[in-house]
């Protein structure tokens, strides 16, 4: 018998140790929170499936966000549904629009305590649910759609968000929107690009959170969950065309991307930890499967491992407030 000489046991013999040792940690200032708010709404609505996360009314939201300030959390992503939908997504430029309003309401109550987002796109808007316009033929147009965005844009920072997330995967979208904030007078809103966003199964939740009415697929503009090398240039693009901060989406999937944009640019990553990542997690703990707090916080540590500095997540606060006690 010979015994072996190397021994990585070692440090991991006691927690103080491990502690030492560890290679990565996550803090609730790297979390920010998706929140979804109803046009009209006089009471919060349960999302069934995604279990703990509620469609707000306004006064709802505005005590949500004071508890996630209160958490710690980096920032908040907001999301909208409208009362009415159209084919031009209207609501998205109105100033009292249902997302216009709520970024105001937002910002009032929380100032700079935290970073104020919105997503930036048509489909929660639209009444084909597509996230751009469409030709007369049902094809999504691009650059009609770039000018909507632009328009969209300078509504969201009107209204005094921090923070745009263009995430309808446009060609010229970042571009777009950075000409539009900035002939606006908006230079110093910032611009999260939803780079590397792929046609993925794993939004399927979030449909139903903003009661999408989409029929048919994303495919001719999302990303086909095969590619890589893609994603590396258009997160490229993004970065020349403005971008401030890259995002890839969805998150546990697709490590491998995180790990390869992270080495590929130098401004933050983000990932986005989605409504069908979120959904799996708690129906398996639901049915007793998994150990839910454990399988929530190495979801996380993984993301951030793979090199992601900010993490969009449905557990945001929860988390936080975690991190903040242990
Ligand atoms: C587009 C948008 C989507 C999500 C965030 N922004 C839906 C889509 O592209 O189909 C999905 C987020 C999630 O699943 O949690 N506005």
């Amino acid at each position: 018998m010979s015994y072996p000489t190397q021994r990585p046991r070692r440090l991991r013999r006691t927690p103080a140790m491990r502690r030492l040792v560890s290679e990565t940690s996550l803090a609730p200032r790297q979390l920010v929170l998706p929140m979804f708010v109803r046009e009209n709404a006089a009471e919060p609505r349960t999302v069934p499936s995604m279990p703990g996360v509620v469609q707000h009314s306004m006064e709802s939201l505005r005590k949500a966000v004071v508890e996630a300030v209160e958490a710690g959390v980096g920032g908040l992503m907001l999301f909208a549904i409208p009362e009415h939908k159209d084919a031009r997504g209207s609501g998205a430029y109105h100033p009292e629009g249902a997302l216009n309003s709520a970024i105001r309401e937002v910002v009032a109550e929380v100032g700079d305590a935290t970073v104020v987002m919105a997503d930036l796109c048509l489909d929660e808007f639209t009444d084909h649910g597509h996230c751009g316009l469409l030709t007369a033929d049902g094809t999504v147009d691009n650059d009609a759609t770039l000018d909507a965005y632009q328009e969209m844009a300078r509504a969201q920072a009107e209204a005094g968000v921090h923070v745009v997330g263009p995430s309808g995967m446009m060609d010229g979208q970042v571009a777009a929107v950075r000409e539009a904030l900035d002939g606006a007078g908006h230079s110093d809103v910032a611009i999260l690009a939803y780079a590397a966003k792929y046609a993925s199964a794993f939004y399927g939740p979030f449909r139903d959170a903003v009661e999408s009415t989409l029929s048919g697929d994303r495919r001719t503009y999302q990303q086909d969950p095969a590619n890589v090398v893609e994603a590396l240039r258009e997160v490229r693009l993004d970065v020349e065309e403005g971008a401030d901060i890259v995002m890839v989406k969805p998150a546990m999937s697709y490590l491998d991307v995180v790990a390869r944009v992270r080495s590929a640019v130098d401004v933050p990553v983000a990932a986005y930890q989605v409504s069908g990542e979120y959904a799996m997690v708690e129906a398996a703990a639901a049915n007793g499967w998994i150990d839910r707090d454990r399988a929530v916080l190495e979801s996380l540590g993984a993301i951030r491992r793979a090199g992601a500095e900010i993490i969009l997540t449905y557990w945001a606060v929860e988390a936080a407030r975690y991190l903040r006690n242990s």
